[in-house]
C-alpha cells in the first residue's frame, strides 16, 4: 500500500500560512497577432505550504490551475502551443463541441507534440459555460502533474457580471510525508485497478483553503471544475445555500434548489452556482466550502461575506441556454457498452490488441478493464454512423467501482439508470455510473470525426476503458 499523509493531518498543519487571498483574476497574455501563448513546462511549486518541500509539478504557463481561457460564444480560438516538456503532450478542450481535428487526443487526433515543438489550435466555441483544457496524452501523469486550466465561455448576457463570476478549479493532490508529490506510485497497479489516484490533499485554484470576498445580497455565479484524477467531488451544499445554475458548461432552463445533502462533482464534471449570501449579523461572517468524500467535512474553502449597500439581488429565474438538439428516440441506435474488469472483477475475457490476455500478462500490459470485452481501443470503433444519426448508449457497469464516463465532441442527455426515467434531461459530457448501475444516455452524432468515449478516471482510461466512435 502506498504510505501517505492524512489529509486532514496536513491540512492542519498547513493552515497556518494561510493568508486571505484575492478572487483568481488570470487572463491568458494576448499575443500582438491576438492569438494566445500557451505552454506547457516543467515548474517546482509548494503546494502545501512554505515549509514543506516543492513539488515537481508540469504546469501551463507556469501556474496552477493554468490561466482561464475567457471566450465569448461563437468566439474563434488561436492558440500556440509550446511544448517545453521533456515528453511528448497534446491538449484536449474539455466540453467543447470542437472541430475534430482540434479535440487534442494525440494518437487519434493529432499527432503527439515533441519535446520542443508546437501546435496551433484554431477552434471556434458554438457554446457558452464551463469548460477546461488538459493534457491529452499520459493523461494519467500530466494532469496530475497540473496540466489542466478552466476554459469560460461567457454567453452573450452573462447570468452575473465579471466581477461576479468565479471559477473554482478543485484537484485532489496526493502528496508524500514531506508535502512534495507522491511520484513512486505514478502508474501503481494497485491504483490502475481500484479506484484510481485518489489524493490527500485537496486545492482550490491551486491554493489550500483560499478565501473570496463576498458583498452581501449580491448574486455569485461559482463555477465548480473538478480537474481531479479519481476523485468524485462530494460537495456539501448547506451552509451556502445554493442554487443550481447548471452542469458541464450547460445551463438548465431555470435555477434549481440544491439538494438538502450533497451534489457529486466526477473528474472532468463541472457544477455552476448561485449564491446570495446574507447579510451578516456582525461586519463581516465567514462559511465554508466543503467536502465530504472521506466521510467527514473537510472545508476546501472560506466565503468572507462583507455588508454592502445593495439591497438584495432578485435571483434570475431564467438561464441562457445553448443550440443543442435532442436525439430522436424513435430513430436512434441502441449501442450497449458493457464495462468489465478491475479489482474484484472479471480480469479474464478481455481482449488487448487483438489478444485474450491473460493472468500472466497483466504487469506487462497493465490492462485491467474493457469495454464490450475490449481493452482501450478495438481494431474497428464502437459504432459508426452518419452525420446526423440519433444514438442511445446503454452502460452498464459490472466493475466493483463508479466510473465517469466522458463523451467527446458531444453533449448528451441522461435518459434513465436502472430502469428509472429521470424528469430533468440535462445536458451533459461525463456521467457518473456507480457499481451494478445501468445508464442510459442519448445524444445527436452530429459532429464529424473520430471521437473519444472513455472513463475519466484516468489510470481507469489508461488501464483500459477507452474507445471511440465515427462519425462521417
Ligand atoms: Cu477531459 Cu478525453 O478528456
Ligand atoms: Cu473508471
Amino acid at each position: 500500500m502506498v504510505k501517505y499523509l492524512n489529509r486532514r493531518k496536513m491540512l492542519a498543519i498547513g493552515a497556518s500560512a494561510l493568508a486571505a487571498t484575492k478572487i483568481p483574476g488570470l487572463a491568458l497574455a494576448k499575443q500582438a497577432d491576438g492569438s494566445f501563448e500557451l505552454r506547457a513546462a516543467k515548474n517546482p511549486k509548494k503546494l502545501a505550504g512554505s515549509n514543506f518541500a516543492a513539488s515537481d509539478l508540469w504546469l501551463y504557463n507556469g501556474e496552477s490551475p493554468g490561466p482561464e481561457i475567457r471566450l465569448k460564444q461563437g468566439q474563434r480560438a488561436q492558440i500556440r502551443f509550446i511544448n517545453e516538456l521533456d515528453q511528448p503532450t497534446s491538449v484536449h478542450w474539455h466540453g467543447i463541441r470542437i472541430d475534430n481535428a482540434m479535440d487534442g487526443v494525440s494518437g487519434l487526433t493529432q499527432d503527439p507534440v515533441a519535446p520542443g515543438g508546437t501546435f496551433d489550435y484554431d477552434f471556434v466555441v458554438p457554446d457558452s459555460g464551463t469548460f477546461w483544457y488538459h493534457a491529452h496524452h499520459s493523461s494519467w501523469e500530466q494532469v496530475a502533474r497540473g496540466l489542466y486550466g478552466p476554459l469560460i465561455v461567457e454567453e452573450a448576457n452573462p447570468v452575473v457580471d465579471r466581477r461576479h463570476d468565479f471559477t473554482l478549479v478543485i484537484d485532489d493532490w496526493r502528496l508524500a510525508d514531506n508535502g512534495d508529490l507522491h511520484l513512486p506510485s505514478f502508474g501503481s497497479l494497485m491504483d490502475w485497478s481500484h479506484a484510481g489516484r485518489l489524493g490527500n490533499w485537496l486545492t482550490v485554484n491551486g491554493q489550500s483553503q483560499p478565501r473570496f470576498q463576498l458583498n452581501a445580497g449580491e448574486n455569485y455565479r461559482l463555477r465548480l471544475i473538478n480537474a481531479s484524477n479519481a476523485r468524485i467531488l462530494k460537495i456539501d451544499l448547506k451552509a451556502m445555500d445554493a442554487e443550481l445554475l447548471g452542469t458541464d458548461g450547460f445551463l438548465f432552463k431555470k435555477p434549481r434548489t440544491a439538494p438538502s445533502g450533497h451534489v457529486d462533482i466526477a473528474p472532468a464534471q463541472r457544477l455552476d452556482l448561485l449564491i446570495n449570501p446574507q447579510r451578516p449579523d456582525n461586519n463581516s461572517q465567514v462559511f465554508p466550502l466543503q467536502e465530504i468524500s472521506a466521510g467527514e467535512p473537510l472545508k476546501i474553502a472560506d466565503f468572507v461575506v462583507a455588508n454592502s449597500k445593495t439591497t438584495r439581488q432578485i435571483k434570475p429565474t431564467i438561464l441562457p441556454q445553448n443550440d443543442i438538439e435532442p436525439a430522436s428516440i424513435g430513430d436512434a441506435i441502441r449501442v450497449p457498452l458493457l464495462m468489465t474488469g478491475g479489482a474484484m472483477g472479471q480480469l479474464d475475457n478481455i481482449t488487448y490488441q487483438g489478444n485474450l490476455l491473460e493472468r500472466s500478462d497483466l504487469q506487462r500490459t497493465k490492462q485491467l478493464w474493457a469495454f464490450n470485452g475490449t481493452a482501450n481501443l478495438a481494431g474497428s470503433p464502437l459504432f459508426a454512423v452518419k452525420r446526423g444519426q440519433s444514438v442511445v448508449l446503454e452502460a452498464e457497469n459490472q466493475t466493483a467501482w463508479p466510473h465517469a464516463m466522458h463523451i467527446h465532441g458531444h453533449h448528451f442527455q441522461i435518459l434513465s439508470r436502472n430502469g428509472v426515467h429521470l424528469q430533468n434531461k440535462d445536458w451533459r459530457d461525463t456521467f457518473i455510473i456507480d457499481r451494478d448501475e445501468k445508464v442510459v444516455v442519448a445524444f445527436v452524432a452530429d459532429n464529424p470525426g473520430k471521437w473519444l468515449l472513455h472513463c475519466h478516471m484516468l489510470e481507469h482510461a489508461a488501464a483500459g476503458m477507452r474507445t471511440r466512435f465515427d462519425v462521417a
